[in-house]
């Protein structure tokens, strides 16, 4: 390894940056009341925005806002938005519909945008949306309180400017989206990859990695408060790289990877998302190296098929990415989960070309895919240079194929999880049943058993006698 271990040497010293988040977790607080005004925040897309929403709730209860779920009584409603398909951005335009009823009711109750679609759109949102008084990009956050105080003297407010610094590393999230057990500590923002379909790069601006000393004091608070599982969130965590401002320390993602790993062995680690072009052999060592580093990567492929993806500029080829997947392989062996996104008609992709993306879903046999059709984004390099030319229908039947083979390869995956025990970090109860638990394995298979006298948070032997496509059921053995 070339550059020394960050080590949580620093937990005891001087030179812990000033801003690290101080010992303090804090918890969905929708129960706490009697301040001045109330806040409802809703988050969609992807897990980077649900974790923002916990650094706006932050802010804002610094402000003096009670955390509501109740969307009917809220002074301030926000939306954090996702603009990532055309379809997100209807689903927070129809959303916006519904507030609107609520607002008329009660003309005081404020309402913004915040994330990818008020990056996207800015100003514009508010000529389009009248209801809507502030606009907030994603490195704008801090400026929530001055906006909100614009607004309530009857301006609009908005502040959609892009940053090449801010990652919030000072700020305590409220882990609104947290079972007690499992929470998310965003390590990186931006995106500098220029995928051609995706709006990532316009709306989040710039890659820059968070200070390491700030990622391990987040987690280390967090082992202390009790939970047993951290997900690292980066739209592409393996290019993390992060210099101390006196140039003397340099941590890459395998270095931040092991030292949280170091923090305590009862804590599991996840990270994601992988891109295909950076993850290293160093990191798949790491992961193999500690039992807590779960054996599970998502690494988007997008298509199978080199010229498609020439044309989405991923970067890597085919060959490439058989030869990570033959590699994680090797690494971890086959016991090593890996997940999938995958784009349907894509710009000018023939009826073969489709056919290699189903051939490489039969040479990785994914544990998981998310699959989109193409929905063309403005302003992308796809949408400025290439024809959006594939019918909808021909979109629609390509995913669904494409669909139909990950059932097949999620069922045949969860049945070779039968007859095998199992280590389950218990979440909640299942859906259906107070009498059993729920939680994952280290491979992020759900897997479902009867509850004897386990609770939330304990690591549980599962020997597991049947599956699905999606759940693995058992029961607790010694
Ligand atoms: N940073 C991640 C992806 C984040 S976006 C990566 O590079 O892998 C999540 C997924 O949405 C992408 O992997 C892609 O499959 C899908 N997606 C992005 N833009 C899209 C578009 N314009 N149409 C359809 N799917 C899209
Ligand atoms: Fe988008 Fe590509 Fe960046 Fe992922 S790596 S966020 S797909 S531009
Ligand atoms: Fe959507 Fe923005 Fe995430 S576009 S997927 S919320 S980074």
């Amino acid at each position: 390894m070339s550059q020394p271990l960050l080590t949580l040497d620093f937990l005891d010293k001087a030179a812990a940056p000033e801003h690290a988040p101080s010992g303090e977790v804090r918890v969905s607080a929708a129960t706490r009341t009697g301040r001045p005004r109330s806040l409802y925040i809703e988050s969609y897309g992807c897990q980077m925005n649900f974790s923002d929403s916990e650094i706006v709730s932050s802010i804002l209860y610094d402000e003096g806002f009670d955390l509501t779920e109740d969307l009917a009584t809220a002074d301030l409603v926000l939306l954090n938005t996702c603009s990532i398909r055309e379809k997100a951005e209807q689903t927070v335009r129809m959303r916006l519909k519904q507030i609107n009823s609520h607002k008329k009711r009660r003309p005081g109750m404020l309402v913004g945008v915040l994330g990818c679609m008020a990056e996207r759109l800015k100003s514009k949102f508010l000529e389009e949306e009248k209801i809507v008084d502030l606009v907030v990009g994603p490195d704008a956050y801090r400026d929530l309180p001055q906006l909100i105080s614009q607004v309530d003297g009857g301006q609009k407010g908005v502040n959609v400017l892009l940053s090449r610094e801010e990652t919030y590393a000072d700020i305590t999230p409220v882990r609104l989206n947290s079972n007690g057990v499992s929470a998310f500590i965003s390590i990186m923002r931006g995106c500098d990859n220029m995928c051609s379909f995706c709006v990532v790069p316009f709306t989040r601006g710039r890659e820059r990695s968070r200070d390491a000393h700030s990622i391990l004091q987040e987690a280390s608070n967090l082992v202390a408060a009790g939970y047993k599982e951290v997900t690292l969130l980066g739209q592409n965590v393996d290019s993390y790289k992060w210099t101390s401002a006196d140039g003397t320390e340099h941590v890459n993602f395998a270095q931040l990877l092991e030292s949280v790993a170091l923090i305590s062995p009862a804590l599991r680690v996840r990270f994601s998302t992988s891109h295909p072009k950076d993850i290293t052999d160093e990191v798949l060592h790491t992961m193999a190296r500690h039992e807590n580093i779960c054996k599970y990567i998502h690494l988007p492929a997008q298509s199978g098929n080199s010229r498609v993806l020439a044309l989405m500029n991923r970067t890597y080829d085919r060959p490439w990415y058989e030869d990570r997947v033959r590699k994680i392989r090797e690494i971890l062996g086959d016991d090593c989960a890996i997940s999938t996104d995958m784009i349907a008609g894509f710009c000018s992709e023939t009826e073969e070309e489709h056919e290699d993306t189903k051939s490489l879903m039969e040479f990785v046999r994914y544990d998981m895919a998310y699959q989109f059709f193409y929905s063309e984004r403005p302003g992308t390099l796809a949408a400025r240079k290439l024809a959006d030319d594939i019918p909808l229908e021909t979109k629609k039947r390509r995913l669904q194929e494409l669909i139909d083979i990950q059932q097949l390869h999620s069922a045949e995956r969860n049945k070779r999880g039968v007859g095998q025990v199992h280590k389950v970090l218990v979440e909640n109860f299942s859906k259906r049943s107070k009498e059993h638990l729920s939680g994952r394995n280290s491979q992020n298979q759900v897997v479902i058993f009867p509850k004897q006298d386990f609770v939330k948070g304990d690591y549980v032997n599962v020997l597991v006698h049947s599956s699905s496509a999606s759940t693995l059921l058992g029961e607790a053995v010694a």
